[in-house]
This record gives C-alpha cells, structure tokens and sequence, in this order.
C-alpha cells in the first residue's frame, strides 16, 4: 500500500485540487498519512501568489532533504501555482524533485501520470523492502523512464486510463473531501477555474489560465453525492464565482446557488470569492431566499478603499460603488457577515490614499479580513510599476490597517452577545470545548458532548472576543428549529 503526504499552501482552489488529488489516489488504494516520515509519495501544492509564500515553499523542499536520504524510493510532487510558472527551475534547482505539474496542466494528464506512478513506486518499494536497492539506483533508472516535467513525459508516452479512473478523474478535478479524524466533513468543489480578469497585482491568471465554468448539471450531482456522503459544509470555489456561466445552458452564478440550495439534506453552503464588479442582486436574493442551507456570509474583497489605486489595480469599481454593493449585500441579506481582503503598499500608493483604504475599512467594519502588504510578481501589469513603498512604509500601513480591522472585528463580534446562533459542530478542542462555525463564519465555542460533532444546533453567545464567540447551548439537537442561523 502506498502512503501519500499531502502539503498545500495557498486558497480554497488549492485545498480542493488536493483533496480531488487524494481521493483519486485512495480509488488506487492508496491511503494519506499525516506526517512526511510515513509517505511514499509527497504531493506539495503550491502557491504563488505572494512571494513570501513562494520561500516558505523552498525552505520546505530543503526538509524534506533528509527524508529523501533516509528513504530512496521516496517521491516528492509539485504542483499548484509555482509548478506552472517555475517548472524548469524546480526541476534544475532541486534535483530529488520526482515531478512537476503546473495548476493549469490538463488534470486528467496529470493524473494519468501519478496513477504510473504508484505502480512504479509499489516495485521500488518492495525491491527496497527486499534489500535489493539500499542505494537508490532503482529509483533514479525510473525516474528517467518517467520523466520529471509532466508534461513532456506525458506527450511521449501513451498512457490512457481505464474508464472507471477516467471517470474519477473527471470528478477529483472538480475538488474533493476532507474529513479529519473527528472532524466533520466538507467538500470542496470548484465551480469555475482559472481567471480573466487580470488584476495588475496578481499573478493567478498566469499559473491558472483563461476561466472556465463547470456544467450546472455536473456541479449539482456533485454536491448531491457529497451530501449523500455526509458532507455537512459545501464550498463552492472559483477565482470570480458570479461570472460564472454555466457552458451548457449560460445560466448564471444566481440559478446554480438556488438549484444548489434545493438539493435536499441538511447542510451548508459557502461560496468564496466573488467580484465587487460582479455582485447582482439576483445572487443575493437567492441567499435571503435558501437562509437554511446558504450561509448569510459574503467573502468581498475590498483591495483597497481608493479609487485611483483600485483603477491601476484594473478593479474596475471605485470606492463609492464597492461601498453601494456592500450596502445591497446587507439590505438583501439580513444579518450577513463581511469578511475581505486588502492589500498596503501598492505601486504608488500615497499615504492619503492608504488612509482612504482605512477609512473604508472603518465605515465598513468587516467581521473579518486578511491583509496583505503588496508583493511584486513577476508576468503582472504592476510588475513594471516597480515597487515604490519602502518596506518599513509597508509594514506600518499593515499594522495600522490590522488594528482598525481588529477592532472593526470585535464590534461586530459584541453585537451577537445575547443572540441566538445557529451552529454547526466542527470538532473537540483539545481543552474539550467543543468547536462550531455560524452561518455567518464566526467561530463559536461552548461546552458540549463530543456526539454533537456534525449536527447543527442552537447557541446563545455569552460572550464575544475578536477572534471568537463563546455561548451556551439553548436547544438539543433532537429539536432544530428550521429558523436559519443569524443574529436573532
Ligand atoms: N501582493 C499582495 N497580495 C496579493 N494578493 C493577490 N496578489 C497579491 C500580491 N501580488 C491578495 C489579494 C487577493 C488575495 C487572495 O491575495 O488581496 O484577494
Ligand atoms: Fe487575481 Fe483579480 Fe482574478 Fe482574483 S479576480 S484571481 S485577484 S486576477
């Protein structure tokens, strides 16, 4: 039996590559493990889009040096969003690399390719065993029949899978589940890849290629069969969720939520991201409509609160209608939460235009945000517009953002003591709480029996901390009522 590690940086759409990835596998037998010192095979899936991520990536692979010496047969994988722009020189720089796939090679190439894999990693594992290979030879004569770069390997070679992978391959391109022990399971399934609307900051377009809608149909049997399985959390995941257009039927992102809410079962949904530009009334009234299975939570990322910034950011909004869509999302949708992204330190970012950034972070006051200082990627349009803001600018602007966030965070947060949530058990802490999400994405802690873990019930919240709600349970799981999960 071969044992795979899997290591993935970056968003949502890596998380659902991997998990695809590892159910392909599993239909192969294989099983995941949790540490680097179990596997036979390293899957690292990785992410470009800050360059801080890109070092965590390389002092990594330096790790996982010693396991490759301790175990020849070893295989180390890299895939995701640097494999498409760096592939050469991974392959040149780090020479223990088995192989390389980029975000945008074609998946069912790719997994054609890993399924060779592991039949030739079950030989070399077990001539190993055999103490026929101490030295490793094995593995590099194999290596070289197989080839590093994917791609190339693949087109010399006429491999084809059975039907039955064929098929799983379809569908482990969609996204996949996780389910940790003790956890409750969720499903990650991407609606949409890659992406066109060439932001100048980030370089996604470029590792993931021209967007691309999954069929309506496809998504909807996915979802069921997820469901069916016992997937209590669905996140529908794509770079611009509400451009997409269904390619069989151009129905929009608004039918494919509804059709999505209507499967029946009790679960939730999240969809992450969606555009500013893109954000219509259709898709929010949807979300008012199904409160019992479409979270009341909108990932919308701001970027920056200047207008003049988000033009040269090719946002295409300004500052005033990000604000006018985010006053629809809240009278569309009651009770809904915020949550964003923001960037400091963009090419020519003065330090009033910081402080509009701020401003707007203030009157919005998100429930919650990541934010970034800027970072030059090489192939985007702001890779030319240098890199203006000193370092120590940058880091200032970013703790200054990051304090109003905190307390914009913890505002929000204070206006639920003494509401009740809705709540979906996620697991036992380690101090024996137990661990649940709202609706709205707060993480709610409160005593409770670990059988709880995968229902949902109710929860009057006691207290708020910035990071966290605390509550009590108010209503036993036998009786749910159907009422959806917002501030009451
Ligand atoms: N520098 C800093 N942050 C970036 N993001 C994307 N590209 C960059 C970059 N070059 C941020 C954006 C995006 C989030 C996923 O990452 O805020 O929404
Ligand atoms: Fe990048 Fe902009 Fe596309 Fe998001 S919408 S993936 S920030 S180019």
């Amino acid at each position: 039996m071969i044992s795979v590690f899997f290591k993935t940086y970056g968003c949502q759409a890596n998380v659902a590559d991997s998990a695809g990835i590892a159910s392909f596998l599993e239909g192969l037998g294989c099983v995941q493990v949790e540490s680097e010192g179990l596997a036979d095979l390293i899957i690292i899936n990785t992410c470009a889009i800050r360059e801080k991520a890109e070092q965590k990536l390389y002092s990594y692979l330096g790790e996982l040096l010693e396991f490759k010496e301790k175990l020849p047969y070893l295989k180390i994988g890299i895939i995701g969003c640097v494999a498409s722009y760096r592939k050469d020189e991974m392959l040149k720089r780090f020479e223990y690399i088995s192989f390389v796939s980029g975000a945008r090679d074609e998946r069912t190439t790719f997994l054609t390719y890993l399924a060779d894999v592991i039949v030739q990693l079950q030989t070399e594992k077990q001539l190993f065993a055999h103490n026929f290979d101490r030295t490793g030879d094995v593995t590099l004569t194999q290596l070289a029949i197989l080839g590093r770069d994917v791609k190339l390997a693949m087109s010399k070679r006429s491999l084809v899978l059975p039907a039955r992978l064929l098929k799983e391959g379809a569908q482990a391109a969609m996204g996949g589940t996780l389910a940790p022990e003790g956890e409750i399971k969720r499903a990650f399934i991407n609606i949409t890849t890659g992406c066109n609307n060439y932001c100048t900051f980030c370089i996604v377009p470029f590792t993931r290629g021209r967007e691309a809608s999954y069929p309506l149909e496809d998504i909807v049997m996915r979802v069921s069969h997820e469901v069916v399985a016992g997937a209590k959390e669905i996140t529908l995941i794509g770079q611009n969720v509400n451009s997409y257009t269904c390619p069989q039927t151009a129905v929009r992102f608004a039918a494919l939520l509804e059709a999505v809410a209507l499967i029946p079962g009790s679960f939730w949904v999240r969809y992450v991201s969606p555009h500013p530009k893109d954000m219509t009334r259709d898709v929010l009234e949807v979300m008012a409509k199904y409160p019992d299975k479409l979270c009341a939570w909108c990932h919308f990322p701001l970027q920056s609160g200047s207008s003049r910034v988000l033009e040269l950011m090719n946002r295409t909004y300004t500052k005033e209608e990000y604000l006018r869509q985010v006053d629809l999302i809240r009278a569309v949708v009651p009770g809904v939460a915020l949550s964003t992204d923001i960037i400091v330190g963009f090419p020519g970012e003065t330090h009033e235009e910081f402080l509009e950034t701020r401003d707007v972070a203030q009157q919005v006051g998100f429930d919650m945000a990541y934010s970034f200082v800027y970072s030059r990627r090489k192939y985007t349009k702001a890779f030319s517009m240098g890199d203006t803001c000193s370092p120590e600018e940058k880091a200032a602007r970013l703790a200054d953002l990051q304090e109003v966030l905190r307390a914009g965070s913890l505002a929000t947060a204070q206006r639920y003591i003494g509401k009740n949530l809705r709540v979906l058990v996620e697991k036992r802490t380690t101090n024996g709480k137990l661990l649940a999400r709202s609706s709205g994405n707060h993480r709610v802690v409160f005593d409770g029996d670990g059988s709880l873990v995968g229902t949902f019930i109710e929860v009057c919240i006691t207290e708020a901390g910035q990071s966290e709600l605390r509550g009590e349970i108010i209503v036993a799981p036998t009786a749910i009522s159907k009422e959806h999960g917002r501030a009451a």
